[in-house]
């Protein structure tokens, strides 16, 4: 059986996820896309056999629609998400699942009213195989108690376009999501440093911050995210236990040693380091709607790293510790 998927955001990620879902994912295909760039959109679905919609609501309402990816902006995701689960079909959506916690709830509201899960946050990171090792050596206790964890974001560069808020927003939020889910806690409270700007952030961007998150049992969290550092796309983490210490490098490449030389290449940026996560995120969510679950990261865990998210923004702003409070989690989410 095939599941027919429409794609609406047809950008980075979802001409890629198009991509994979047409030709790499079994058991899907693409049906339809929409994308306000109408031109790309319809060189987009030309090239997959789709329909290219003209409006992003005909798609969600189009009858051979079975499943949606969002990938447009961030600030449409929530309305976008809204509809999908008003019109009963599942979706998966990409990071954030909204901008704001109160648009984050009215998520979580509907699909409780709705009565069973239709939503997954596109957190691949817990998809990925060498995040899942360190993940694997906390559950075994291979390191003992798990105590700190210190973690790297690093961007070559982005966009113009990305304000202060989005470092959290838009970047920080990976590393949110990272944390509650290695951990298997939520975050308690952020505190964030913003010193010396690179002179190649974009004018008014607070570029490098450190950020330290506290997690409901005790375990802290550093994040060091630089966005305009020039030389790849470098995510690390290393996770410090009682007993010793699980840590994540770029994945292992070839060596080239050459007059007195070691030389290895770093990613150039997400779509080469995780390009295996978002696949098997992607084969994952289709093997769980062939038996009617949606089993990835849920509308609670879009919740709370954008309240997260949100609080490091006012952190930031305020130079001040700042607590964070989640509403209760719906028992959908337990
Ligand atoms: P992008 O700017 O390349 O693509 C966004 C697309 O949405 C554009 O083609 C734009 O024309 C389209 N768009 C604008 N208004 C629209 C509307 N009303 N309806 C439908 N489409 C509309 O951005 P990118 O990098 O592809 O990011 C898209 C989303 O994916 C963002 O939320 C971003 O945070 C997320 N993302 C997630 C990543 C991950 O690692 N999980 C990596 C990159 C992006």
């Amino acid at each position: 059986m095939t599941l027919n998927v429409g794609v609406i955001g047809t950008g980075n990620i979802g001409a890629d996820h198009v991509r994979r879902l047409a030709s790499q994912v079994s058991g899907a295909g693409v049906t339809a896309v929409f994308d306000i760039a109408t031109e790309r959109a319809a060189e987009i679905a030309e090239g997959v056999g789709a329909v290219a919609h003209g409006s992003w609501t005909a798609l969600v309402d189009d009858l051979d629609v079975e499943a949606i990816v969002i990938a447009s902006p961030g600030p449409l995701h929530a309305e976008q998400v809204l509809a999908c689960i008003e019109a009963g079909k599942p979706v998966l959506c990409e990071k954030p699942l909204a901008t704001t916690g109160e648009d984050s709830i009215k998520v979580m509201e509907a699909e409780v009213a709705f009565g069973r899960r239709l939503v997954q946050v596109g957190f691949m990171r817990r998809y990925d195989r060498a995040y899942r090792v360190v993940k694997g050596a906390i559950d075994d206790a291979s390191i003992g108690e798990p105590l700190l964890a210190h973690m790297v974001h690093r961007n070559a560069s982005v966009p113009h376009t990305f304000t202060s808020a989005m470092v959290m927003t838009d970047s920080v939020i990976h590393e949110i999501d990272t944390a509650r889910w290695l951990f298997d806690q939520e975050v308690v409270a952020t505190t964030v440093v913003a010193g010396r700007p690179s002179p190649q952030a974009v004018a008014g961007v607070r570029d490098p911050q450190l950020v330290l998150f506290e997690l409901a049992d005790g375990v802290v969290v550093d994040v060091e995210v630089f966005l305009n550092c020039q030389y790849g796309y470098d995510v690390r983490c290393e996770v410090v236990g009682s007993m010793g210490t699980v840590s994540m490098d770029n994945p292992s490449t070839n060596s080239l040693r050459r007059n007195g030389q070691r030389i290895e290449s770093v990613p150039a940026d997400w779509r080469v380091r995780f390009n295996t996560a978002y696949l098997d995120e992607l084969q994952d969510w289709v093997d769980g709607l062939a038996t009617g679950v949606v089993r990835g990261p849920s509308a609670w865990d879009g919740y709370a790293a954008a309240v997260v998210a949100n609080c490091a923004v006012h952190a930031l702003a305020e130079g001040a510790r700042t607590k964070v409070t989640l509403v209760d989690r719906p028992s959908l989410y337990a």
